[in-house]
């Protein structure tokens, strides 16, 4: 696990940014799995704004969770993406694999299993991405997996649908089982209200075991945390 601590967003964007930029030089082609929410927006827009620094033919974009609603619905993790990167940077369509929201949230669960087990390299019998990006909600959940349902981690399989404790919206998310088969997971972490869980889950205390973001860990891959100063507070 490497922790790396940063002054606010627009620091991690760039930092992480030049982490990926140096991920694809090496591996020449990756594969990666996004998150949805606000830090990410900031990550999406620093890169936009310095494209030319990333050959993004050579990027495969998934999304480790997304809303049960459609494509261009202000809740799509996929329209956020399109509307702070996707929509400025030369990507092949045939690049993007965007979670289906508008489909029946079981029938994408078992689709999007078979487009990864498709798409992605296959190790030990499962689809192995090259990284992951993860967020943290204040309440600890990471993907769509959150705690009132943590138990969807353990799943047998590689995609559930899981609910939004307060609104009961259908996610589709990915499960503990191929975020933690990963080659590399990058938490993307920032902002208020998160400061005491990523310190619980990081120095492994007994009150961590009920957060969802507690159970990420790489079986043979990397863990990083990007944080800015909020986040990493009690560190
Ligand atoms: C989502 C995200 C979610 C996010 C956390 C943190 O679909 O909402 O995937 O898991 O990563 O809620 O979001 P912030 O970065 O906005 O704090």
């Amino acid at each position: 696990m490497e922790v790396k601590k940063y002054k606010d967003k627009q620091e991690v964007a760039q930092q992480f940014s030049e982490h990926l930029s140096s991920l694809i030089s090496k591996n020449g082609k990756v594969n990666v799995a996004l998150s949805g929410g606000s830090t990410p927006k900031a990550i999406f827009d620093y890169m936009a704004e310095n494209k030319e620094r990333f050959d993004w033919h050579k990027i495969n974009l998934f999304w480790g969770d997304e809303r049960c609603v459609p494509p261009e619905d202000s809740e799509s993790n996929y329209k956020m993406t399109v509307d702070h990167l996707i929509s400025k940077i030369d990507m092949p369509e045939t690049n993007v694999h965007r979670v289906q929201g508008e489909n029946t949230p079981s029938a994408e669960a078992t689709r999007y299993s078979q487009l990864l087990s498709e798409k992605l390299p296959v190790v030990n019998g499962i689809p192995q991405f090259d990284m992951v990006i993860l967020g943290m909600g204040t309440d600890g959940h990471t993907a769509s997996i959150f705690p009132h349902q943590i138990d969807l981690w353990h799943s047998e399989q590689l995609c559930e649908v899981a609910q939004h404790p307060e609104s009961g919206q259908n996610r589709i998310t990915l499960t503990g089982k191929v975020i933690n088969h990963a080659k590399e997971i990058v938490f993307l972490v920032t902002g208020d209200g998160k400061q005491e869980k990523v310190a619980e889950i990081i120095h492994k205390t007994e009150t961590a075991q009920e957060y969802p973001a507690n159970l990420v860990a790489p079986q043979n891959g990397q863990l990083y945390w990007y944080l800015d100063e909020k986040a990493a507070w009690n560190l």
